[in-house]
């Protein structure tokens, strides 16, 4: 098989097909996760919550991101591997550059920041220098603390025109794919229909290029009542780790997952 590239999601986009993505953190659930053909793997700072475990993401460093990434990128030769930036290593841009190498180096092919257009100079500098942005906006884990919560973004008219808003300078500055979490299904078709660039979603509905999900979420780990867009795959599937993740897969290509259920109103 042919590994996935940027250039990949840009065709499958132009074709309105829809792509798969999946957090992971080690090289075994990598392994199977190429075996599933899965497109895109996020080596997310939720490793913080569900491996370390820890109550946010805030804790995880730039040398844990570095060292999942690594272990990621041994175990799967097939998926585009993007890796979060931690709390506070793209607080200024020259930070941003030394982190995002560091990861770049451990393998990922691309990276991801959470923020809106306050990060325009980092996208372009990092582009500048050979390494793809994706930026994530809606609901962002790392700034929980402002935010008040785990809670669903862009309600109200203010706050979907600054998402909008962001979306666009983000692309401007040069960002190579955007990733919304947890916004209302309508605010996130608005941004589909504005973004040339591959479009990621969690929590924000079916129009989205992508779909993720938190690997422990779909295969049913969780402590407590599951987020509305959680589906259990291991359950939906043959049994199988492989299996749930092909489930996946083969749901986000033909539109089964998200359904409507799994999305939230304005
Ligand atoms: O870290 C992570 O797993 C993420 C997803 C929730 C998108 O950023």
């Amino acid at each position: 098989m042919k590994p996935v590239t940027l250039h990949t999601l840009r065709d499958l986009k132009q074709q309105g097909r829809r792509f798969s993505c999946l957090t992971c953190y080690d090289a075994s659930f990598a392994r199977a996760m190429a075996d599933a053909a899965i497109d895109v793997i996020l080596i997310g700072d939720s490793l913080g919550m569900v491996v370390q475990g820890h109550g946010s993401t805030l804790p995880v460093t730039v040398a844990d991101m570095a060292y999942h990434t690594a272990a990621v990128a041994r175990g799967n030769p097939y998926s585009l591997l993007m890796a979060d930036m931690p709390f506070m290593s793209y607080a200024d841009t020259g930070t941003a550059l030394t982190a995002a190498a560091e990861l770049m180096r451990a393998g990922a092919h691309l990276v991801k920041l959470e923020g809106g257009a306050w990060l325009a100079d980092t996208v372009r500098q990092l582009t500048r220098g050979g390494i793809p942005v994706c930026i994530h906006l809606g609901l962002t884990p790392q700034s929980v603390n402002v935010l008040g919560g785990y809670r669903v973004q862009g309600r109200d008219e203010a706050a979907a025109q600054q998402l909008l808003a962001d979306a666009e300078a983000a692309v401007a500055a040069g960002a190579a794919m955007l990733l919304l979490e947890c916004v209302p299904t309508s605010l996130a078709q608005q941004v589909q229909a504005r973004c040339p660039v591959p479009l990621i979603g969690i929590g924000a509905g079916p129009h989205c290029d992508g779909q993720v999900l938190v690997l422990h979420d779909m295969l049913g780990i969780h402590h407590g009542k599951p987020a509305r867009f959680v589906k259990n795959f291991l359950a939906a599937g043959d049994g199988s780790i492989t299996g749930a993740f092909r489930q996946f897969h083969n749901e986000v290509q033909d539109g089964r997952y998200p359904a409507p259920e799994h999305g939230f109103a304005g």
